[in-house]
């Protein structure tokens, strides 16, 4: 099957192993590769940086169109700027970790990040991963996957990412974070229609990736 407008879309909660599935599915299939929820974190690093209240929705909305948010979409080295500077490090600091899902629910954010994602996806041959790629941002997607995991599992392949030990604090985060993405009014997380469920608690990422890429390959021409 030809892959050149090819558009994978994949949601999922955190921690359910997205972006390593979605980058090996990249990889394999030489498609690019686009991390929304880094979109989500480069806009929360720049608020928290302007001194913005991230629960002040006012102020979150009044703001959202002022910094520059670019994604390099590599799957092997991708990248996310903001007003040029690469701040692929300072997005995973707890500081976001805390604020990320309160701003990502402000409608403001999805739309400006909407526009965004839907450049980046452009002609398409890529890779998406996000909460509402195959429900909002490209419900066209040909693949749609909604990768999920038991949060024991997600709270540990966390942990382990981040060279962290306190597993609990891990999986009390990650499952906030759900609760927020899960329940907001706009674009919640949830499993699109025409989604395949992929639940990887017991399968290793080779598993996983190769699911998709059957997925992708089986798709009608
Ligand atoms: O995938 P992640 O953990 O990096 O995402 C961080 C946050 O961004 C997540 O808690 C919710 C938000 N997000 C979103 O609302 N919509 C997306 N498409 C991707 C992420």
């Amino acid at each position: 099957a030809q892959t050149g407008s090819l558009v994978i879309a994949v949601d999922g909660t955190s921690g359910s192993g997205k972006s390593s599935t979605s980058r090996g599915v990249a990889d394999r299939l030489g498609l690019r590769y686009l991390d929304t929820g880094a979109m989500f974190r480069a806009m929360t690093w720049w608020l928290l940086r302007e001194g913005i209240d991230v629960r002040d929705t006012a102020a979150v909305a009044a703001a959202a169109g002022r910094p520059t948010i670019e994604s390099g979409t590599d799957p092997l080295g991708p990248t996310i700027t903001v007003d040029g500077t690469d701040v692929s490090v300072e997005i995973r600091a707890d500081e976001v970790n805390a604020a990320v899902s309160p701003v990502s629910a402000v409608p403001e954010v999805r739309a400006r990040l909407l526009d965004l994602q839907r450049e980046a996806i452009g002609g398409g041959g890529i890779v998406v991963e996000g909460r509402d790629i195959g429900s909002v941002v490209w419900p066209q997607a040909e693949v749609k996957v909604y990768l999920s995991a038991d949060p024991d599992a997600r709270a540990q392949r966390r942990t382990a990412e981040q060279g962290g030990t306190d597993v609990a604090s891990t999986q009390q985060s990650l499952l906030e974070r759900d609760r927020i993405d899960s329940g907001r009014a706009t674009a919640p997380l949830t499993m699109a229609e025409g989604a395949v469920h992929v639940d990887s608690t017991h399968l290793t990422l080779a598993e996983v990736i190769d699911r998709i890429v059957a997925l992708a390959e089986a798709r009608p021409a």
